[in-house]
């Protein structure tokens, strides 16, 4: 069926994080909401129908992992990743962040070292600090607009005797850095030579432009792939995290087993009423309506991209490979961190998400994310012209 990613449906008053909790982290609560990733399209049909569905049963009681959600699960690796997963190696998580914060509980000790790529989703720093553990930041490097892993930094920080675990960032946000195969290997074989365990968070792992792939790092052809951690889920695919469903693919039955009990101890590997409804219907009934949101995607990206280039000089875009969210150096500007953040959100009336929030490395840079109506982009672009229209008037 033909999806309308044009319609701008009002997501005010739905208890929206993104929409209704704006002031939760930016001052103008009058900007409009262009952060928190979750995107302003409907869910495909199939996924509403099914919760529908659900919902009109009038008895909400518990509900349980059905075998269907390995099944659909693997199905999905299969066809849209080439990856022969087993339904075996899938267990279910709330979601993501909290399949990390459990790998943390499992495989690592108050005091060890976890290695991310920063800048980076912020929540990867909270897991470890909240946690008791030490980040260790193997910084991705701008070089000619684009970001690349410093090996030599990786193998250092890999080599620490309290260097446990790796959450990689795959695709990575907010940089939209595709990783290839030959990236993932040397990781992987790093991660390897020093006993580091890879978590690989794949949640963006759909949303993958000009002709790349996404590689699942757990389907490598290498020893230490059957121990990942490969995080997966439709949620930002199908716009529907609040539904609270994501999978855990692992091939080793020690390391899957380990994590299943770190999710049985915290109870959290019991899904809510409509999470399976939802989740199963957004990976097996809605290929159609993830081809139609990639194309449209890139016509926002286009968009913003060209009028940065032709009316923003000062403002550049990091050519997204990956995810709906854009990474905008602002570094030309002039501006410190804080004044970069309320010209977009004071000035400007556009909430993003300032590029420090994901490590003083994105000091400069902000987030802006796309996954809304064109309108919604062009209003959103418009707002910027004027506020740096009238920066470049005043300077
Ligand atoms: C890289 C990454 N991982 C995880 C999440 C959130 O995952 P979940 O809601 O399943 O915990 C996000 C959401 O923005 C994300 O960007």
């Amino acid at each position: 069926m033909k999806y309308a990613f044009d319609a701008c449906i009002e997501r005010r008053g739905t208890g929206s994080t993104k929409w209704d909790n704006l002031g939760m982290r930016v001052s103008n609560t009058h900007a409009l909401p262009m952060w928190v990733a979750d995107s302003d399209f409907a869910c495909p049909e199939p996924v509403v129908k099914a919760v529908q569905d659900r919902a009109a049963h009038p008895i909400y009681g518990y509900a349980f992992v059905p075998r269907r959600f390995g099944e659909v699960t693997a199905g999905w690796m299969r066809r849209r990743h080439g990856w022969e997963a087993d339904p075996e190696w899938v267990i279910f998580s709330p979601g993501v962040v909290p399949a990390l914060s459990m790998a943390v509980l499992a495989f690592t000790e108050p005091g060890d070292e976890v290695i991310i790529q920063r800048p980076v989703y912020h929540p990867f720093t909270n897991v470890v600090k909240e946690n008791g553990r030490l980040v260790s930041s193997n910084s991705l490097k701008l070089e000619d607009g684009r970001y690349e892993i410093d090996f030599e930094d990786l193998e250092k920080r890999a080599a620490s005797p309290r260097a446990k675990l790796m959450f990689l960032c795959s695709p990575h946000n907010p940089t939209g850095r595709v990783f290839s195969e030959e990236e993932l290997l040397r990781i992987g074989d790093i991660c390897e030579k020093y006993g580091v365990l890879l978590v690989s968070d794949e949640i963006h792992g759909d949303i993958i432009f000009g002709g790349r792939r996404h590689v699942p790092a757990g389907s490598l052809d290498r020893p230490w792939a059957a121990k990942t951690i490969t995080c997966v889920s439709p949620s930002k695919t199908f716009n529907i995290a609040g539904l609270e469903a994501a999978a855990v693919i692992v091939r080793d039955e020690a390391v899957r087993g380990a994590l299943r009990a770190k999710l049985q101890a915290m109870h959290i590997d019991v899904p809510n009423a409509f999470a399976m409804a939802g989740y199963c219907a957004a990976y097996t009934e809605c290929e159609d309506y993830l081809e139609q949101e990639l194309a449209y995607l890139r016509g926002n990206i286009r968009f913003v991209a060209d009028t940065f280039r032709q009316s923003m000089p000062k403002l550049h875009l990091v050519e997204p490979e990956g995810t709906y969210l854009l990474w905008i150096d602002c570094r030309e500007m002039g501006l410190t961190a804080k004044e970069t953040e309320d010209f977009f959100v004071e000035e400007a009336a556009v909430a993003i998400n300032p590029g420090n929030l994901f490590g003083e490395e994105g000091a400069g840079f902000v987030r802006l994310n796309i996954a809304c109506p064109m309108d919604t982009v062009k209003k959103a672009m418009a707002q910027i012209q004027t506020a740096y229209n009238r920066k470049e008037v005043t300077q």
